[in-house]
């Protein structure tokens, strides 16, 4: 996902274009840029690597002007390069453009601007919106205010994809023009100076005061003006928000990694996801949403819709909808759902879970469960990501930010909201499930001190990641919703320590996986339901006598003298065990990054979100 920041106003731009590309850092990219209007031209400084070196380039100290616009690219149409960093300008050098999305027909385009005359210089798609710009400006003879936003508004209309662009032009130096489509992008002000950013961290350290834009603004901005407009160019009022949160919470505090920070937040993110939810001898609070009895009762199928975590945390909570409610739950991956072509109508429901809120799956998984009678959900940690726009209800875990690309606390908050929704929906439905409800509500409140007690006794944790740092195979079990956190906890070792890990139902091993068990293979076990802690210790025995060693995360009675290494967890409602049995294995796999020196927080190839197919 690239990163976009713009500033206008009275003090130089380059240093808080910069140190807002070092707050978006955290969403991965390879190359990073900055351009400004110095006596009258565009300047442009571009380069793959990190932003640091752009910071330390030998032409920043050229850029004194007070106006700008910067980005880091994450490569989806060309290579890694200085020539496919982002700004692009047009051929005449009139204008510079930085773009987060992807430009479908941008092919077709190109040849239309080369026919017209106009010729290109990177490999990306990009590079025809700054040329088609220029081309609307110049065939456009009129000489009124508005050429600068009309040659942008025409522009945009050519394209077919996602944008959210900020645009430079040299015969208007004063002035910067923004426009979204399924890209975030908001505006930020402070008296006399406007900020722009594709997410608010980048300028939460200048003001909280915040224009959240939706698809198809446009926005023509100076230092003391914003003009708003819609896709038809009709002038608009809009209302900005003010952020709550503050920059100190998007910045690591006493922790060396984000990923370490917000694994430590979790008691408090739980807590203030629950916030108000739960009233003693009360129903809970879900005054935010107003689903009905009669509309809950003609439900036949509720789809649970993400990706990677997040769906996970649908996983986790499929058989508490399915208790609670009696309506049967389907768990789809986004990128599946949205093509199989589910079967979808007005007695079914999307949940759809999305931390950033801005996952191109995610979305338009949603986009075609509407477009298919059905009403939908949204679950996100970010206040205003698009997906909070397409969907109709939004439900809000509070995180707070989650900057790691490997997501922890938003899963945990994630499985915390839906399991409140769950039992929100037995109470609208006034089924007759008191006590599991009052059990889990009970629980809920006490996650919060025993994900501390699991946050104190780390050493053990740290002692078997020093064990296991230079394997080449992990292997997690589980029974039930042991295995929805396995999956969870494979993802999070695999994607930031480049260990390749998988996750199998305990009882599936015999049927293949076992071939892979042999002397000193690495089998960490989760069992926290009773039921079956017998079953899932004999699988375990299988993999040990296979020459397995075994790590077994659990809240249950198990042999000490069979299994080496057993990390105790609080006990808990067999529903919420996921939420307690996740935070040992993020550590795990935390500390196992952290001893291969790899980079915890932007691990290669990942994005914090995906907004593109
Ligand atoms: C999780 O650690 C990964 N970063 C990734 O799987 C992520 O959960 C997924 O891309 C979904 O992101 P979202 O919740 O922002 O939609």
């Amino acid at each position: 996902m690239c990163g976009i920041v713009g500033y206008v106003g009275k003090k130089k731009a380059s240093p808080i274009l910069i140190n807002g590309l070092l707050k978006l850092e955290y969403r991965g990219y390879d190359s990073a840029g900055i351009a400004t209007i110095e006596n009258g031209n565009i300047f442009c400084i571009k380069n793959k690597g990190r932003v640091k070196e752009l910071q330390n380039s030998k032409d920043i100290d050229k850029l004194n002007s007070t106006i700008g616009i910067s980005h880091t690219r994450w490569a989806t149409h060309g290579k890694p390069s200085s020539a496919n960093a982002h700004p692009h300008l047009d051929c005449h050098k009139n204008f510079a453009v930085v773009h987060n999305g992807i430009i479908e027909n941008y092919i077709e385009l190109k040849n239309f601007l080369i026919n017209a005359g106009y010729s290109f210089s990177s490999e990306t798609d990009t590079e025809v919106i700054p040329n088609l710009i220029d081309y609307y400006y110049s065939i456009d003879k009129e000489s009124g205010p508005d050429k600068f936003v009309n040659a942008v508004h025409k522009a945009i209309l050519d394209l077919k994809g996602s944008y959210a662009i900020a645009v430079l032009s040299k015969y208007e130096p004063d002035t910067i023009i923004v426009a979204r489509k399924d890209s975030p992008l908001v505006i930020g002000i402070n008296n006399d100076e406007k900020f722009i950013a594709s997410d608010i961290p980048a300028i939460l350290d200048y003001t909280n005061n915040i224009f959240i834009l939706d698809d198809g603004d446009l926005v023509k901005i100076t230092q003391n003006n914003l003009t708003f407009y819609n896709k038809n160019l009709e002038k608009i009022d809009k209302k900005s928000k003010i952020i709550t949160w503050d920059a100190k919470s998007s910045d690591k505090g006493n922790f060396e990694h984000y990923m370490l920070k917000e694994i430590y937040e979790q008691p408090t993110a739980i807590r203030e996801t629950i916030g108000t939810r739960i009233v003693p001898n009360k129903k809970c609070d879900f005054s935010d949403i107003n689903i009905s009895k009669s509309y809950l009762s003609e439900i036949s199928r509720i789809y649970i819709v993400a990706c990677g975590t997040a769906m996970h945390a649908g996983v986790c909570v499929k058989p508490i909808f399915e208790k609670l409610t009696n309506i049967p739950v389907e768990v789809d991956i986004a990128s599946e759902f949205r093509y199989r072509e589910p079967l979808i109508d007005s007695h079914t429901l999307i949940i759809c879970i999305s931390q950033s809120g801005e996952t191109a799956d995610t979305i338009a998984a949603l986009k075609n469960a509407k477009a298919n009678g059905s009403k939908t959900i949204a679950i996100s940690n970010v206040i205003g990501s698009s997906i909070t726009r397409e969907a109709d209800y939004t439900l809000y875990t509070h995180a707070g930010p989650e900057i790691a690309v490997a997501s922890t606390k938003a899963y945990t908050s994630q499985i915390t909201l839906l399991t409140l929704l769950a039992i929100h929906f037995a109470e609208v439905l006034d089924l007759p499930k008191t006590e599991i409800i009052d059990s889990l509500k009970n629980e809920l409140l006490e996650i919060p001190s025993k994900a501390n007690i699991i946050l104190e006794n780390v050493d053990a944790i740290k002692d078997f990641a020093k064990k296991i740092c230079k394997e080449t195979d992990i292997f997690f079990i589980g029974r039930g919703l042991d295995y929805a956190a396995a999956m969870e906890a494979s993802l999070k070792l695999k994607e930031i320590s480049y260990i390749h890990s998988d996750s199998y139902q305990s009882g599936e091993l015999k049927h293949g996986p076992i071939a892979l068990i042999e002397e000193d293979v690495t089998v960490i076990g989760i069992i926290t339901d009773r039921r079956l802690l017998d079953k899932s210790t004999s699988n375990l025995q299988e993999v040990i006598s296979r020459g397995a060693k075994t790590l077994i995360i659990t809240n249950q009675d198990v042999d000490k003298k069979a299994f080496p290494y057993i990390y105790n967890i609080p006990k808990i409602h067999p529903f919420l065990s996921p939420i307690l049995s996740i935070i040992p294995l993020q550590l795990l796999a935390y500390y196992v990054a952290k001893e291969k020196g790899l980079d915890v927080d932007k691990p290669r190839n990942l994005a914090k979100s995906v907004t593109v197919e």
